[in-house]
């Protein structure tokens, strides 16, 4: 997996329990796969379309580093499929262990907002390296 981004926990992220807010976490998720989503089908119009289950395995408390991860499951027509991992990383064991994972699914829209095609060479280059 390609390590997308990294998010650090702050006070105001955090929700009840002391813990990072699940909505907060699902954020920075979304906002990395967009950037991938993007980056990968070379345009700035990519727009969440599903994501899936999250299950929320270990805690985040403040201070604490997460890394979001992501790899490109498929491309389709329109849209292209994502999984994405967010890992929390610990300073002392030198050690990440995962928080959530989730596949995600992003569309390409047009000017008027309707789905549109992928560039042909970018799927084609993306299927390639897939195979
Ligand atoms: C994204 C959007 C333009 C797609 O419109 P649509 O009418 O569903 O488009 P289509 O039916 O042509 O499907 C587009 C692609 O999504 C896929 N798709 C649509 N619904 C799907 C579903 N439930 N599960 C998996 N894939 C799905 C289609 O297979 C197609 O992929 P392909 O072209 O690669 O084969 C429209 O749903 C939308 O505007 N949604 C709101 C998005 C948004 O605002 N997101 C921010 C979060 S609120």
């Amino acid at each position: 997996m390609q390590l997308i981004s990294t998010k650090i926990c702050k006070t105001s992220d955090i929700g009840i329990n002391d813990n990072l807010f699940g909505g907060m976490m699902l954020q920075w998720i979304d906002e990395a796969a967009g950037a991938m989503a993007a980056s990968t089908c070379c345009t700035p119009n990519m727009i969440t379309l599903k994501m899936d289950e999250v299950v929320f395995k270990k805690p985040v408390k403040v201070n604490q580093h997460i890394r979001i991860y992501g790899k490109v499951n498929h491309i389709g027509r329109t849209s292209i499929s994502l999984t994405m991992e967010a890992r929390r990383f610990d300073f002392e064991e030198h050690e990440e262990s995962v928080v959530c994972s989730t596949k995600m699914l992003f569309v390409k829209i047009d000017k008027n907002g309707k789905a549109s095609p992928i560039n042909q060479e970018v799927c084609e280059k993306l299927r390639q390296k897939l195979k």
